[in-house]
């Protein structure tokens, strides 16, 4: 969604702030905007334009010098994607400007009332009312004006600020939607996301909410909302500039799916215990005592992070016997659950910022829940905001669909299952049984992986089709789910997942030719269940796609996955079925990494 980046520095600004945009393109967004200004000549230099960041370039005019600036990615809320509701807002007097990720709630009634007064609103965003605020405040500093503007609003906002009078300086703020601030030599950036910076700096300071910082060329100091110092403690970023190019692949989901060798190996580095056949995971921070009191576990996600969530629910059931199960944060959050003060919460969340899953962690926290974090993003808000957790490791995904953020996602719940399994019953033969079934999955995903010109037939062979039905029992399910939601998402197929043993409880009626079925066969004890429905599904001349381990002689096609220990074998199963729903996007000629409608990180309501 919205994307912000800014820069003060020596440097010609524009070209760095475009390239910052372009870094953010991943997160979504309809329209964009720069705003410059430099001490020699300070009035603000606007270039708005709806669409992408090249459109803006296009129009950014040859004479655009400046060394300060402020820019944004806009993701529509209020009022629809135009040149005039893009970002940054100026005043009448073209003296500030304001770009804002997040919402003011009351947007609305502040509007009224400035215009009452006689302000003329040029766009029908919240954020110019922030914008007008500021310029009427009669406070005598920058940090004073964006402070006094900032007490009349409410809602979320990470915001940058620029002022004609004051081009020494960027004023930023935040509560509820991320500020990260850049530290360069002699010069300071700052963004809404690391991706934005880490070409210039992997030195940053992440805002706390109810945190604003001043930022110069040579200086930055941090403060609260309310004007008191902070202690800023810079960190350094591990992911590397390039983990966010594109590395010789047509796609970063492409290149993303590749990555998932390295990427689960990353998981499991470090982490497992041989010697009491167990795994350590550092920032838990739950010792064994407590993890005995736990008596039950619920895992809260939105969209791929919550399928990744009910296979975890699973393997925590399996291995650690302790009942658990994943609701979707967003309704969670909504439905005044009972908190249990014996329940472990766990948050799952790629970026760290979808803002119903941090709903529901503060609102799970305020009401004296231990929460933990299941996380990508390293210094994330629900990073920062649990108690302790398991970072996933799985490196900087920009595809919007998540995929290797998923299969780490599962193996970090499979480290906490066994985690939380050898604490209570799981025996040391489990636990060898278990680690090394995970020391196998890097080598069979890379078998998965070489499997790749076989299933791009078979999706080619499927694109064609309306609809498709995905099917899976207990372990297969979430994994049928996670399928049916990739293919809808970047295909745009309709795509539904029901648990093969409801099949005859409904769905059967719409099986017929015209409706092939992408069925999850695993060798387990379920195998001749699975089975039964693939009879069920023959008999009504229903087209059958298995993922099994060994040929489905009921399936017109199977992709065969190697076998790994039980409890493991949604992880290797999902694999085959991300490549499925790429090669089928592809051959219907889909933006594979931006699909319509969609954002990566989807941080407002
Ligand atoms: C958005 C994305 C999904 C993603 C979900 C949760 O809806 O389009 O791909 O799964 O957010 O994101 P998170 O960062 O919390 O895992």
């Amino acid at each position: 969604m919205c994307g912000i980046v800014g820069y003060i520095g020596k440097r010609d600004v524009a070209p760095l702030l475009l390239e910052g945009l372009q870094r953010l393109e991943y997160r979504g967004y309809d329209s964009a905007g720069v705003v410059i200004t430099s001490p020699k000549t300070p009035g603000l230099k606007m270039v708005k334009a709806k669409g992408r960041v090249r459109d803006l370039e296009a129009r950014v005019p040859k004479r655009f010098a400046g060394t300060t600036g402020i820019a944004h990615t806009r993701w529509a809320t209020h009022g629809a994607p135009s040149d005039e509701n893009a970002h940054p807002h100026l005043d009448a007097e073209n003296k500030v400007a304001v770009v804002h990720n997040g919402i003011i709630d009351n947007a609305t009634d502040l509007r009224a009332k400035l215009v009452a007064d006689g302000v003329e609103f040029l766009s029908e965003t919240d954020t110019e009312v922030l914008t007008h605020l500021i310029a009427r405040s009669q406070a005598p500093t920058l940090e004073e004006k964006v402070r006094e503007a900032l007490r009349l609003v409410e809602g979320t906002y990470g915001i940058a600020v620029l002022h004609a009078d004051f081009t020494d300086r960027i004023v930023v703020a935040r509560n509820g939607s991320p500020v990260v601030l850049g530290i360069g030599e002699k010069e300071m950036f700052v963004a809404s996301d690391v991706a934005a910076l880490v070409s210039h700096t992997r030195q940053v300071v992440t805002l706390d909410d109810g945190e604003m910082a001043t930022i110069k060329a040579d200086d930055f100091r941090t403060y609260t909302t309310e004007g008191s110092r902070t202690t800023a403690s810079p960190t350094t970023v591990e992911w590397e500039a390039e983990s966010y190019d594109m590395g010789g692949h047509d796609t970063y989901m492409h290149k993303e799916i590749s990555e998932q060798v390295d990427a689960v190996d990353r998981v499991l580095r470090g982490r497992i215990d041989d010697r009491f056949s167990t795994v350590h995971l550092g920032g838990l921070n739950l010792d064994a005592r407590e993890a005995r009191t736990i008596r039950r576990v619920k895992i809260l996600g939105c969209g791929t992070s919550y399928h990744a969530g009910l296979i975890g629910a699973g393997l925590i059931e399996e291995l650690a016997r302790i009942p658990a199960d994943a609701e979707p944060a967003s309704e969670f959050r909504y439905r005044n659950a009972v908190v249990d003060p014996d329940t472990l919460y766990v948050a799952v969340s790629q970026s760290g910022e979808t803002y119903d899953a941090l709903a529901a962690v503060q609102e799970l926290k305020r009401k004296g829940a231990r929460v933990l974090g299941v996380v990508n993003v390293v210094g994330s808000a629900i990073a920062r905001e649990t108690d302790g957790g398991v970072y996933v490791h799985a490196g900087p995904e920009v595809c919007v669909v998540s995929t290797k953020c998923f299969t780490n996602t599962v193996v970090a719940f499979a480290l906490l299952a066994l985690h939380l399994g050898r604490i209570r019953d799981l025996s040391v033969a489990d636990g060898k049984r278990l680690i090394a079934g995970l020391r196998k999955l890097p080598d069979q995903i890379a078998e998965v992986l070489q499997q790749e010109g076989e299933i791009k037939k078979l999706a080619e062979e499927y694109a064609g089709a309306q609809s498709m039905m995905f099917i899976g029992r207990v372990r297969g399910y979430p994994v049928a789910l996670e399928a049916s939601l990739k293919l809808k998402e970047i295909s745009y197929i309709h795509a539904e997942a029901y648990p093969a043993s409801e099949l005859k409880h409904g769905p059967l009626a719409l099986i017929e030719p015209a409706l092939p079925t992408v069925a999850i066969v695993p060798d387990d004890d379920l195998l001749e269940k699975n089975r039964a429905a693939l009879e069920e599904i023959k008999a009504r001349s229903g087209r059958i796609l298995a993922v099994a381990h060994q040929e489905q002689e009921k399936a017109d096609h199977t992709i065969v996955v190697p076998k790994n220990e039980t409890e493991l074998d949604p992880i290797l199963m999902g694999i085959p079925l991300q490549l499925f729903a790429y090669h089928t996007a592809l051959a219907m000629g889909r933006d594979i990494d931006k699909p319509r409608n969609l954002a990566k990180s989807v941080t407002v309501e």
